[in-house]
């Protein structure tokens, strides 16, 4: 892993979390990775394999009702002292994760931390049904989540209820018109990752993901193709042509995956096992054996950080544009406080502003110091 890279992620990741806790939303439109796909096509279970963690509400039928915004954290495994992250102090990030190792964090339940990721699951299940209620209606309002570890890639990604036809239970008359315009939200912004996932049993042509994808995206240089299920493909067929890029014309490729089928999450199967079962799937297949290096959920782990590291660096111009207006508010909004606001500890918001300008301003000299490397 290049250093400069993890380095510009980590702080693209902080200033994320700052702007968020700060001004409450993501006015920054920094970079994240957007899972879409038909129902049960297999997207939180493929977010879950590249999380490693069992967390996410996943199954036949309508699961995921509202957005998922999840943000991956890697944390270093041991306190690292040189670290200064405690100048800038955004209110959730941990004072200390060593001992800890890894656990989850609700944005609408500031201050608990999740050590058992079944909980976290429970925690999904509950909120979305407080908000989207329990007959299978959708609602837009996501879900914050954050999850600190240090065996992550820093990543954001957002895992979104599916593209659906036909209403069921609560979903309105115009259910499919409101997943589409919900997704299409959240893919056409051109900070957007898209990962188009498709289920390897169904004719690439049907595709539901891939269209909406090349919708906003019609040259497909930010959308990256998931073929999924490829364990239940008709015997004797197989999806080499469309791993290989000869079938559907995505610059970033497509990338195949076994996930957990139904009966694995019925049983319980560890991920661990999981990934093992979908390593040998793949080495002993006689139509992947030659690709397996460029196939499963590690190698998908790995494309979408670089991707989303190039992505970053070529929005960098953008984001730092952004940064430089929201700087600027922010300098007025200070200077309306007077001196006397940054004394008393019951100052926090103003406090918060200035980490947030004092923030701001190294990002911007580490984005200018980079410069070289970014232009290459
Ligand atoms: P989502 O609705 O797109 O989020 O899909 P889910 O991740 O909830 O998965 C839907 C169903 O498909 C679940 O029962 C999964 O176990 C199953 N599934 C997903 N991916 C695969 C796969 O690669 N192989 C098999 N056999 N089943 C899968
Ligand atoms: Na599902
Ligand atoms: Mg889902």
């Amino acid at each position: 892993m290049a250093a400069l890279g993890e380095n510009l992620l980590e702080v693209v990741n902080k200033l994320q979390d700052l702007v968020f806790n700060t001004i409450g939303n993501d006015s920054l439109d920094l970079p994240q990775i957007v899972v879409v796909g038909s129902q049960s096509s297999g997207k939180s279970s493929v977010l879950e394999n590249i999380v490693g963690r069992d967390f996410l509400p996943r199954g036949s039928g309508i699961v995921t009702r509202r957005p998922l915004i999840l943000q991956l954290i890697n944390v270093p495994s041991e306190r690292n002292d040189k670290d200064e992250d405690h100048e800038v102090n955004v209110p959730h990030t941990p004072a200390s994760v060593a001992a800890q190792d890894e656990f989850a964090e609700f944005n609408h339940i500031p201050g608990r931390r999740f050590y058992d990721f079944s909980e976290v699951r429970r925690e999904i299940e509950n909120e979305t049904t407080r908000i989207a209620g329990n007959n299978k209606g959708i609602n837009r309002q996501p879900i914050n989540l954050k999850v600190y570890s240090p065996h992550v890639l820093s990543l954001t990604l957002v895992d979104l209820p599916g593209l659906t036809k036909v209403p069921i239970g609560d979903q309105p008359t115009d259910i499919e018109k409101q997943t589409r315009t919900l997704i299409s939200e959240y893919i056409a912004k051109p900070n957007s990752i898209i990962l188009a996932v498709s289920p390897a049993n169904v004719d690439l042509v049907n595709s539901e993901s891939l269209k909406l994808a090349r919708w906003v995206d019609p040259t497909g240089k930010r959308t990256i193709g998931v073929l999924t299920k490829l364990d239940l493909m008709d015997h004797g067929t197989n999806a080499l042509d469309i791993l290989s890029g000869r079938v559907y014309p995505l610059k970033l490729g497509f990338v195949g995956v076994v996930n957990r089928s139904q009966q694995d999450i019925q049983t319980n199967k560890p991920l661990s096992e999981a990934l093992a079962a979908e390593r040998d799937f793949f080495r002993m297949h006689p139509a992947y054996r030659n690709i397996a290096t460029r196939c499963g959920t590690q190698f998908l782990a790995k494309t979408l950080n670089q991707t989303l590291m190039s992505h970053i660096r070529e929005r960098l111009p953008d984001i730092k544009a952004r940064l430089n207006t929201l700087m600027g508010q922010t300098q007025q909004e200070l200077a309306s406080y007077g001196t006397d606001a940054f004394t008393g500890k019951e100052h926090r918001g103003s406090l918060v502003l200035q980490l947030m300008t004092r923030f701001a301003t190294s990002f911007i000299s580490s984005i200018d110091g980079t410069s070289s490397e970014i232009s290459t």
